[in-house]
């Protein structure tokens, strides 16, 4: 269909499901088991009803933001998805160009099909790029990462740590890696498994021994950028990251793709800032502290993610919706989704008498029926 018929960033994913290949399609929908968790990420935001406020002089609205110092046309970011290249030629720097265009701020994968550097030269001015990163059993490549990094303008680095193994992902591993895909040079040939799945191809290097204690090693190496844990499930590990001095979380059960039963992020979002509140590591709502909570999973319209800010969210990370759209519609197809989230905005902030994110305050969602069966 002509990109002018994707209303929504559901239309993405209907047109990637026909479009895609096989592999590819498999790799990017597939979740953990019984996909439980992946399903309750998006249903969880079901149960979060809005409380609109009327009468704001909301003629004008304005969503634009800051992650830390770093300013962003809106609080909705693009997260790191592996094997960019599975669903279109491109891969990756199709996202970087979407996201210096559309002023949005993009992760960059450990295991992109295109090459760091690649991504780097494909942003613009001024553009900031997050790293991900998947801490090697072997640190001195690790820190080589984060070194060069650094040296290429990286702001702040996601360290992911809810993948100590990968998840089973059975649609994913019912087709054969062929690695065409990925270029990255983490993938050693001697750890390849290519009979497992995409996921399972290009993950083995992954340390599952990494702990608390190492985190300091890790923060030292990344002196100069935000460090931050990615993949954060529970108020306690939320407390430990502020307490090991980094600079905020993520809240997130990797789309589903981990460990199922995993609870959805928005739901734990609650506990979570009370916690942080509770300690100091955030300020109060409307002047927001230094500690940043993230989160994604499941978020799918402009109303979800203003259910996270107003339960303290500094802003949201999006997965599958953005390499759909790049699988479907290349770079064209990731700026469209931007535009459409854009509009969303502009209406719903409108609607629920919020003229900025400050007034997306915890008093304009009602969560009761998120807590109850
Ligand atoms: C991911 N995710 C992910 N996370 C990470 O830290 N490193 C990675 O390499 C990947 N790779 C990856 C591939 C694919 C195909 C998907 C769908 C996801 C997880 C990702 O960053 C994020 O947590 C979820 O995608 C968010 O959920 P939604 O928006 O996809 O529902």
């Amino acid at each position: 269909p002509d990109i002018e018929e994707m209303l929504s960033l559901h239309d993405f994913e209907a047109v990637a499901r026909r479009i895609m290949n096989r592999r590819g399609w498999n790799y990017y929908s597939s979740g953990a088991d019984d996909e439980i968790t992946m399903r309750e990420n998006h249903n969880a935001y079901h149960r979060v009803w809005f409380r609109p406020r009327i009468l704001r002089n909301v003629k004008t609205v304005d969503f634009s933001t800051k992650f830390w110092d770093f300013p962003t046309s809106m609080p909705v970011y693009i997260t790191a998805t592996a094997l960019g290249k599975l669903g279109h030629p491109e891969g990756e720097v199709a996202l970087t160009r979407a996201a210096g265009k559309e002023d949005i701020i993009q992760m960059i994968p450990t295991l992109a099909s295109c090459s760091f550097d690649e991504m780097v030269d494909a942003s613009v001015p001024g553009q900031v790029q997050f790293l991900q990163l998947y801490v090697n059993s072997d640190r001195a490549r690790t820190k080589k990462i984060i070194a060069h990094a650094k040296e290429r303008g990286v702001k702040a680095l996601f360290i992911t740590v809810d993948a100590p193994q990968l998840g089973r992902r059975e649609k994913d591993m019912r087709t054969k890696f062929e690695g065409a895909a990925a270029s990255h040079q983490e993938k050693g040939k001697d750890t390849v498994r290519r009979d497992q799945g995409a996921a399972r191809a290009i993950s083995s290097f992954i340390d599952p021994s990494l702990n608390w204690a190492d985190l300091a090693e890790l923060k030292e190496a990344a002196q100069g950028m935000k460090v931050v844990l990615k993949g954060v499930q529970c108020w306690e590990d939320a407390v430990m990251a502020a307490e090991a001095g980094c600079d905020g979380v993520v809240l997130s059960n990797h789309g589903g793709r981990q460990l199922d039963f995993a609870p959805s992020p928005i739901a734990i979002l609650p506990s979570v800032v009370a916690a942080l509140q509770q300690r100091g590591f955030m300020t109060p709502h409307a002047t927001r502290g230094k500690f940043e909570i993230f989160i994604d999973g499941g978020v799918r319209r402009a109303t979800d993610v203003l259910k996270a800010i107003a339960l303290g969210a500094t802003a949201v990370g999006i997965g599958r919706p953005m390499i759909y759209a790049m699988s479907t519609y290349g770079e064209e197809g990731v700026r469209k989704l931007v535009q459409i989230l854009r509009d969303e905005f502009e209406m719903n902030m409108r609607l629920i008498g919020a003229p900025t994110l400050a007034d997306v305050v915890p008093g304009m969602v009602d969560t009761r029926a998120l807590f109850t069966p």
